[in-house]
């Protein structure tokens, strides 16, 4: 490539979805799922436009084996990704389960931060470097698409990322995968190691960048964007942010963010975002892992209204509190949640869609005894304000 070619490549807008719900959002202690479920999750993940999707880590089970293989043989649109160890049965395995996918990918990683070398992998650095040369050079003989991971990459030493990321291009990565294992990263170092190895490692502006952020610090979402805005161009990411821990960037922050937000973050996916709530529902039935209620986006109160001033704004016009409309993440509609917070303009509005028709001082009466009813309630459902009007109307 020459190098007009390449700024050119760096420039370019479209950032892939890597998909990591079924292998790292699966590790959640408890989110384990079936084989019929995961099944089920990757073709809708394969519909709704997911670029890649990391179907398992074939050789932890003959389960996980058995789902990538079948994953591979469904999810015709997307690459389907095993995850591999850095050593050559782990990748022959995984090679094994997805060399049956239209188009298969191979993931191998290993640790290179000082604690994960000394603790965990117990390998020098130049053992290490000719490691990863023999492992990616293995797995790149198998698989014309190899993405290769240093894990906990944010807390390895500079130059050492630097000898690391070169040696797996050399040994012909394509994907180059910076992860932030822990969720230790904050957004301005997180653009800085992405620029630092591009401007560092030859070779780095020829392969694919992607980021892959933990949120132990509730930082993941900002970190993958921030990563993307220094010259990344995959996200990895899962539904609902499921994931170790305090979870994966999560897939619906990441691509509403860069679609609500185009204006300065000018960059696009190719997932058909109104199939966001469908998925963020099936992954929450499939993991038993509910969806806390204010989680942006997919969370139940994520387009519901309770104070009067907001209800009276969104029935004036939806923009004055939603910067998203409902329909774009597949809700039919926002919902003005009726509790003690309510206004008189938003009874108005739900009695009607119920039926009832006030003048002025019927909506006073009516107001008095809903606002007693709501101290005493949470929430104010449709059948409590109908039995408030059968009441009203047996009172007058
Ligand atoms: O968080 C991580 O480092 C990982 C790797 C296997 C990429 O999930
Ligand atoms: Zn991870």
């Amino acid at each position: 490539m020459t190098d007009q070619t390449n700024t050119t490549a760096r420039e370019q807008d479209r950032v892939l979805i890597f998909d990591t719900t079924l292998r790292d959002g699966e590790q959640s202690p408890g989110a384990t799922m079936t084989l019929e479920e995961k099944l089920e999750i990757a073709s809708l993940l394969d519909e709704m436009g997911v670029d890649i999707i990391e179907a398992g880590f074939p050789i932890a089970s003959d389960g996980d084996f058995e789902a990538v293989t079948q994953i591979a043989k469904a999810a015709p649109n997307t690459v389907i990704c095993g995850l591999a160890r850095a050593n050559l049965r782990d990748i022959d395995r995984c090679w094994e389960a997805v060399r049956n996918a239209n188009k298969p990918r191979i993931h191998t990683f290993i640790g290179t931060s000082p604690l994960h070398r000394e603790f965990q992998v117990r390998m020098n650095k130049e053992d290490m470097l000719a490691k990863i040369h023999e492992t990616v050079t293995h797995a790149r003989n198998l698989c014309a698409d190899v993405q290769w991971s240093p894990m906990d990459a944010t807390r390895t030493e500079e130059d050492y990322l630097c000898q690391v990321v070169e040696t797996a291009i050399k040994a012909g990565a394509t994907t180059i995968n910076i992860p932030d294992t822990v969720g230790y990263t904050a957004p301005r170092e997180s653009a800085d190691i992405i620029r630092m190895l591009l401007e560092r490692v030859p070779g780095m502006d020829e392969v694919v960048i992607a980021t892959h952020c933990h949120n132990d610090l509730g930082m993941a979402t900002a970190n993958s964007l921030a990563a993307v805005e220094a010259g990344a161009r995959q996200i990895e990411c899962t539904i609902n942010g499921l994931g170790e821990r305090a979870g994966n960037t999560a897939l619906e922050e990441v691509v509403m963010a860069m679609r609500v937000r185009n204006d300065i973050m000018p960059y696009r996916t190719g997932i058909d975002t109104t199939k966001i709530m469908q998925a963020s529902r099936m992954v929450a039935t499939v993991s038993g892992f509910q969806v806390q209620y204010n989680k942006a986006i997919v969370g139940k109160n994520a387009f519901a209204h309770e104070s009067g001033i907001h209800q009276d704004g969104m029935l004036k016009h939806a923009g004055t509190f939603e910067i998203m409309r409902p329909e774009d993440v597949g809700l039919t509609e926002t919902t003005l949640t009726m509790g003690k917070h309510s206004g008189r303009a938003a009874l108005r509005s739900k009695l009607s869609d119920l039926g009832y028709e006030l003048g002025d001082n019927q909506l006073n009466d009516v107001f008095v005894r809903f606002k007693a009813l709501a101290d005493r309630k949470k929430e104010v459902y449709d059948d409590d304000l109908i039995a408030l009007m059968t009441d009203q109307s047996t009172n007058s």
